[in-house]
């Protein structure tokens, strides 16, 4: 990856869009949405610096830079995603458990050397920011390897990552498994590396209850209280066979959320993968720890996890972000999993409005993440971590782009007709990180043309 130079002031000219507020589940209104067609977002020292009209163009000092009639939003934000599973994507006919053995675990193993290690963490961190996500939450494996690498691969982009060691003792193969001692010395001498370098954080990771014994969870909650400030990362809930082991392999607690709750594990910082079969107790206790539920549409469709219940966790008033969860999940674009979202709840007999779940894959995952002072929205001040994209690739989507009668109508046919061939370039920290090859947002009719014409 070449480290473009840019300049400190730079000034980008499109249809500038953000939150400030959560627009709520239901009928999308106007109140919680910023949105500045065509004007100019003032970039300084990797800052946002201000808005200025299209019109009034800014002084010569800035660089400006034309992306009239384009879209540009706040860096997208996955709260799930393992950064070791490119090589899992779209595996064949498994449930969650199978899926795990006879695919993911496999592919982990290999992180184990190192160099594999870091081109994959380079490949992912480009991939990322090629689908326009700027932050994200991330599991690489349990070799403290993959998070070296990841966290490097990071901080050369600049990006804004929280991730962890994986931790899993029991029920996984053994070239995948630590011991609590190992765990925990991995674990504190990758906290000293990595927490608060630059824009990276440290989350302690266990996998999910069934491969961590209950020794291993007292030793995460531990490394909790003893580090105020960081996260924690795991999956909870999220198939019906996973569900029921856990309840076998953890008798005395009330419920699968139960066994985390009780190792110290919820806070406000945590982030479960999930959480399809909770109840209102479970929910509750969200609410009550500030935990978020990082829902992954995708991933759930996909292995045929359930229907995620985004409606009962918003009458708790309990957290819920937006995830891609590649390998469960087929795409890393947040514009897929927006419409993979929509389409869960549609089957639920909700409306996921464009504004809620936009806000909810940045300036809702920042907040959630107590990381809204920095990321997910255009505030002056924030991080200049955005991307630009073109309201409608293809003519297809060119055209129902045109019939879009308001904003409301236009932001969903984006989000369900779009993907990351939409993207038009990326920046994070106001530093130019993916920039699309060329315009091909015709090529599709050019072709056509050609063979006509031939
Ligand atoms: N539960 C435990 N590990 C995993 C994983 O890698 N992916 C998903 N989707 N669920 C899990
Ligand atoms: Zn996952």
């Amino acid at each position: 990856m070449a480290a473009p130079r840019d300049p400190a002031r730079r000034a980008l000219r499109a249809d500038l869009l953000d939150f400030s507020a959560d627009p709520g589940l239901g009928t999308p209104t106007l109140a919680a949405v910023r949105y500045r067609p065509d004007h100019w977002l003032l970039i300084d020292g990797g800052r946002i610096a201000g808005v200025l009209p299209g019109t009034q163009g800014p002084g010569d000092d800035w660089q400006r830079e034309e992306h009239r009639g384009r879209l540009l939003l706040p860096g997208l934000i996955d709260t799930h995603v393992h950064s070791v599973q490119l090589d899992v994507i779209a595996s064949y006919g498994s449930e969650l458990l199978e899926w795990l053995e006879r695919y993911t675990f496999p592919a982990e193993t290999r992180h184990a050397d190192a160099a594999h290690a870091r081109a994959q963490a380079d490949a992912f961190a480009d991939a990322l920011l090629a689908h326009g996500t700027t932050a994200a939450v991330v599991f690489p494996s349990v070799h403290a390897a993959s998070v070296d690498a990841l966290f490097g691969a990071a901080r050369a982009r600049g990006m804004r990552l929280v991730a962890g060691k994986v931790l899993m003792d029991r029920h996984a193969p053994e070239a995948l498994r630590d011991d609590v001692a190992r765990a925990q010395r991995d674990s504190e001498a990758l906290i000293a590396r990595w927490h608060g370098t630059d824009r990276l954080a440290y989350a302690v990771t266990p996998r999910f209850a069934a491969t961590s014994t209950p020794d291993q969870l007292a030793m995460a909650g531990a490394l909790l209280q003893r580090h105020p400030g960081l996260y924690m990362q795991t999956h909870v809930a999220e198939n019906r066979a996973e569900v029921a082991w856990i309840a076998a392999l953890f008798p005395q607690a009330r419920s699968y959320l139960d066994v985390y709750h009780r190792h110290g594990l919820l806070n406000e910082r945590a982030v479960l993968a999930h959480g399809i079969w909770l109840d209102d107790t479970d929910r509750r206790v969200l609410a009550d720890t500030g935990a978020q539920i990082a829902h992954s549409p995708s991933s759930n469709l996909f292995l045929g996890s359930g229907l995620f219940d985004w409606q009962a966790m918003a009458d708790v008033g309990a957290a819920v972000s937006l995830a891609s969860d590649v390998g469960g999940g087929t795409s890393l674009s947040m514009l897929r999993t927006m419409a993979d979202a929509y389409r869960v709840q549609a089957l639920r007999g909700v409306r996921l409005s464009a504004f809620k779940a936009l806000h909810t894959a940045t300036l809702g995952a920042a907040r959630a993440l107590r990381l809204d002072h920095e990321i997910g929205s255009l505030e002056p001040g924030r991080s200049a971590d955005v991307a630009v994209w073109d309201w409608a690739v293809g003519a297809v989507a060119a055209s129902r782009d045109a019939l879009a009668r308001d904003l409301h109508e236009r932001l969903f046919a984006w989000m369900m007709l779009g993907d990351e061939r939409n993207l038009v370039t990326t920046l994070v920290a106001g530093g130019t990180q993916y920039k699309r090859r060329s315009d091909d947002s015709g090529a599709l009719e050019r072709v056509h043309g050609a063979a006509a014409a031939a």
